[in-house]
């Protein structure tokens, strides 16, 4: 039991030990914040449907603008031809605001500038979209 135990507990350890120098966010505040900003136009599910934005399961380590094949036609090209990987580094600048850090984003949203807001979201997003 005692082994089974610590094979569960290491990734979660692993998860949860955050990139060095990055506050580690709150996932259920998170959750409240991508509710009440996001969710209108995101779903998180795994074949969760495309909205005004597209599904962001299995966002993480994957190419902007290149994982929802669903949502392909729909992407700005600006996005696409971006070459940023999400990880919670680019995820913060995008929440930071997505026009600035990708001109030409067809995200219309306007950017968190509390950067506690930011770390709750990709909190939230790293615990269910993954
Ligand atoms: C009004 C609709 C809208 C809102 C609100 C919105 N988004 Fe988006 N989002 C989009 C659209 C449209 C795109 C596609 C942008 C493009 O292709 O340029 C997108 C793209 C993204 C991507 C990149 C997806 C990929 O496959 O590369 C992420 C990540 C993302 N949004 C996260 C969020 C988060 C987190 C929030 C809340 C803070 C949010 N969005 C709020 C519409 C929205």
């Amino acid at each position: 039991m005692k082994r089974i135990l610590a094979t569960f507990a290491l990734p979660l350890a692993l998860t949860v030990g955050a990139t060095p120098g990055h506050a580690e966010g709150n996932a259920v505040t998170g959750k409240d914040t991508f509710i009440s900003r996001c969710w209108s136009c995101h779903s998180v599910e795994e074949g969760g449907r495309d909205k005004i934005g597209p599904n962001l399961f299995g966002l993480f380590g994957a190419t902007a603008g290149q994982r929802a094949a669903s949502y392909e036609s729909r992407h700005s090209a600006e996005l696409k031809k971006s070459g940023i990987v999400w990880n919670e580094e680019t995820l913060d600048k995008w929440l930071a605001g997505p026009e600035k850090f990708v001109p030409g984003t067809k995200m219309p949203f306007v950017g968190f500038p509390k950067k506690t807001d930011r770390d709750d979201v990709i909190a939230y997003l790293k615990s269910v979209t993954q």
